[in-house]
């Protein structure tokens, strides 16, 4: 972590990408997927799913990555995830039992007035069998329910919606979040996940923001388990020496929204292996 410090510090005042100032959504998706076919033009869109090994800067852990995904570390964790769906006839609450709907989560529900996701609504079921809902959100059965439901829908390509009022302010709290420079570095996602994308920071080579959330949950090495997307938002605050939020807090899940709506058209991978 001390030579991420430094490796910022040398790169002094870091360029905010004008990507981050639109009005609109629509707009927004449109400049934001831009920039990075741009950035990265040999780079077919849907490699954007699989996240840092879909850049050119990481052939070797590509090459790693193909071995280990002949074996996915995450199966045995996948199978309890499909163990405790089944048992629990969680497929009874969604529609189309649960198959190909993942790819319109999270969504605003005017309903509830909040950003709701995979693991809001797997809980939401539980409790509507009575059943105690599961209260750790960043890892252990949540993770492996999610999962499992999340390959129910794999391939289906993102297609997220913002339809009301409402659910513009919450893309656009998401937003701010997003852009906000916070911590002890004073580092915005955008810094490391835009301006940065593909380069190394502190031996780490930092994934682009376009195919974020597609691959989650993940199976991490350094976890060597599976974790909820809003565990690695807490693991990058942290990095940058900023107070996490919990997950499934107001603003993990209003990030999530902001961060999803970008990746529209993206196939999800999920759940994936990543370092
Ligand atoms: C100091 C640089 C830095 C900052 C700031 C940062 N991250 Fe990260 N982030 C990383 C690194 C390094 C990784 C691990 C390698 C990778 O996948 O990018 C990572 C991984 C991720 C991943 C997993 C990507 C995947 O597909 O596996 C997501 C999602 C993510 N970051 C989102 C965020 C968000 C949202 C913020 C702002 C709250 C943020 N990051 C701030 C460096 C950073």
């Amino acid at each position: 972590m001390k030579s991420l410090l430094i490796t910022l510090t040398a790169m002094g005042i870091l360029v905010g990408a004008s990507i981050g100032v639109h009005a609109d959504p629509a707009q927004d998706l449109q400049a934001f997927q831009d920039f990075f076919r741009n950035k990265f033009p040999d780079v077919p869109f849907d490699e954007f799913s699989n996240g840092l090994f879909a850049l050119p800067a990481a052939k070797e852990q590509r090459a790693q990555w193909e071995q280990v995904m002949k074996l996915p570390p995450y199966e045995f964790a996948l199978e309890r995830g499909q163990a405790f769906w089944e048992e629990n006839n969680l497929a009874s609450c969604f529609k189309n039992a649960g198959r190909n709907i993942a790819q319109r989560y999270p969504y605003w529900d005017e309903r509830t007035n909040m950003v709701r996701t995979i693991e809001l609504d797997i809980n939401e079921c539980l409790k509507r069998k009575g059943q105690s809902p599961i209260e750790n959100m960043k890892n252990g059965t949540m993770a492996e329910v999610a999962a499992y439901m999340k390959s129910l829908s794999r391939g289906q390509r993102v297609q997220i919606s913002i339809s009301t009022p409402a659910a513009r302010d919450a893309y656009e709290e998401g937003r701010a979040f997003f852009w906000a420079r916070r911590g002890q570095l004073n580092l915005s996602c955008a810094t490391c996940h835009v301006d940065n994308a593909g380069k190394r920071l502190g031996g780490k080579i930092v994934s682009a923001a376009l195919g974020h959330g597609v691959g989650y949950p993940a199976y991490r090495s350094e976890w060597s388990e599976l974790g909820t997307l809003h565990w690695r938002y807490a693991a990058c605050n942290l990095q940058v020496r900023a107070a996490p939020f919990k997950a499934q807090s107001r603003q993990y899940r209003r990030l999530q929204y902001y961060q999803t709506y970008l990746q529209q058209g993206l196939p999800l991978t999920a759940p994936s292996q990543r370092p």
